[in-house]
């Protein structure tokens, strides 16, 4: 469908020798992105939520990935059209379709162009039906992708208070997602930023911060490189797990420490801004509620510890390569000023470290959702096949 851009996507990738991202800094590559707690029922249940993600995750190629509908998602603002309509797409790495139409319906312009191809992505817990089309794409202030593939839904379910999605998850994610062409993939943004020349390597910087507010623009996308300003220390990166089905997302290998105890011998498992919990293979999550001495709570499904407890709390570690990033207790904990939203209680303090919900050695034993990702800056990088973090002002808060 695209042999003109992959040929040169083909002959950019030779040349560029595997050096480190282009630093980014003040560039109009960056746009901000707010967290936001979407409760259309007065509350969430993120376990559910996040459970079902993680299901639908493992489950490659029967249903793609799902995004939430009461669910706490990062949000960027996406200009589509000439002139451009905004609308409001969940930032999400572990899928790869870009969709609107969810809520604010699709607006024409001179630049939409109707492929005709029907679309479907289904989402274990929602799903949307379209019709792909093509159209200028406007990220942040000023940054422009032209003939941008995107999907318009014309149904889908699943989806409130949000637009639909920008998928920049691995390219192949979105293989099977044309009703008419099921090996045809659809370049991302991401991909498209590149091979349009807007972006040199194909690399996205996160950067999220913990937040005790129900909306707050705490996130920073950067396409093209990474922005030291987010980050403390140095990036580490560690390449892409070639474990199956981790290997089909943003996939590493790690192992996990609580204190000195192991909770997870080195494995495979993912980064992804979809999921709001650190999830464990069921296993290790044992040991950790051991380790912890936290007991379940049955109202929202989440550990639970009392504050003697969270006093004794050990930094949980997570081992990558030679480094260890250590959650602190303060970040193993959901903010306590938003626990009515999880139908929980102001007296309580509950673990953001859940139930993957199967056992270890499956490929995919771990998830470090956004509530790792508020603590530790994140690159995406596809021109070298690896993922890297770094510390933040943030690591160490102690705000939750
Ligand atoms: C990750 O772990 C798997 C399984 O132990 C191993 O085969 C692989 O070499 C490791 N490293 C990478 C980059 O996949």
């Amino acid at each position: 469908m695209f042999p003109a851009a992959s040929l040169l996507t083909t002959l950019l990738l030779a040349m560029s020798i595997a050096a480190s991202p282009v630093e980014v800094r003040d560039s109009p590559i960056t746009l901000p992105i707010a967290r936001r707690l979407n409760t259309p029922s007065g509350t969430i249940n993120l376990l559910e939520h996040d459970q079902a993600r993680a299901a639908s995750l493992k489950n490659v190629g029967t249903s793609t990935l799902l995004s939430p509908t009461e669910a706490v998602s990062y949000v960027a603002a996406v200009g589509v059209g000439s002139p451009a309509t905004t609308y409001q797409l969940i930032v999400d790495t572990g899928s790869s379709n870009t969709w609107v139409g969810a809520n604010t319906a699709y607006v024409k312009t001179s630049t939409s162009v109707s492929t005709g191809q029907p679309v479907t992505v289904d989402y274990g817990s929602g799903s949307f039906s379209g019709t792909e089309y093509t159209d200028t794409v406007t990220l942040g202030s000023g940054l422009t992708i032209t003939a941008q593939s995107i999907g318009v839904a014309s149904t889908s379910t699943g989806f409130t208070g949000v637009d639909g999605i920008v998928g920049i998850g691995p390219l192949d994610l979105t293989e099977g997602t044309l009703t008419n062409e099921q090996t045809t993939t659809i370049p991302t943004v991401t991909d498209n930023l590149y091979t349009q020349g807007i972006i040199s390597e194909m690399v996205v910087g996160v950067s999220f911060e913990p937040t005790s507010t129900t909306l707050s623009t705490n996130g920073e996308l950067t396409f093209g490189g990474t922005d030291a300003t987010k980050y403390t220390g140095t990036l580490a990166y560690t390449p892409l797990t070639t474990t199956y089905p981790a290997s089909y997302y943003w996939g590493i290998n790690e192992s996990i420490t609580y204190g000195s105890t192991t909770i997870l011998a080195e494995t495979a498992g993912i980064v992804d801004t979809g999921t709001t919990l650190i999830l464990l293979a069921s296993n290790a999550y044992t040991k950790y509620q051991s380790a912890t001495g936290a007991t379940l709570d049955r109202t929202t499904g989440l550990l639970r510890v009392t504050l003697t407890q969270y006093d004794a709390l050990q930094n949980l570690n997570f081992n990558v390569g030679s480094n260890t990033y250590a959650l602190t207790p303060n970040g193993q904990i959901w903010p306590r000023a938003l626990n009515t939203y999880l139908g929980g209680s102001n007296s309580y303090i509950y673990l953001i470290v859940n139930n993957l919900g199967t056992p270890s050695g499956e490929g995919l034993d771990f998830i470090n959702g956004q509530t790792f990702l508020e603590r530790f800056y994140s690159v995406f990088d596809t021109t070298n096949a690896r993922v890297g973090f770094a510390t933040t002002s943030y690591t160490d808060a102690t705000t939750n």
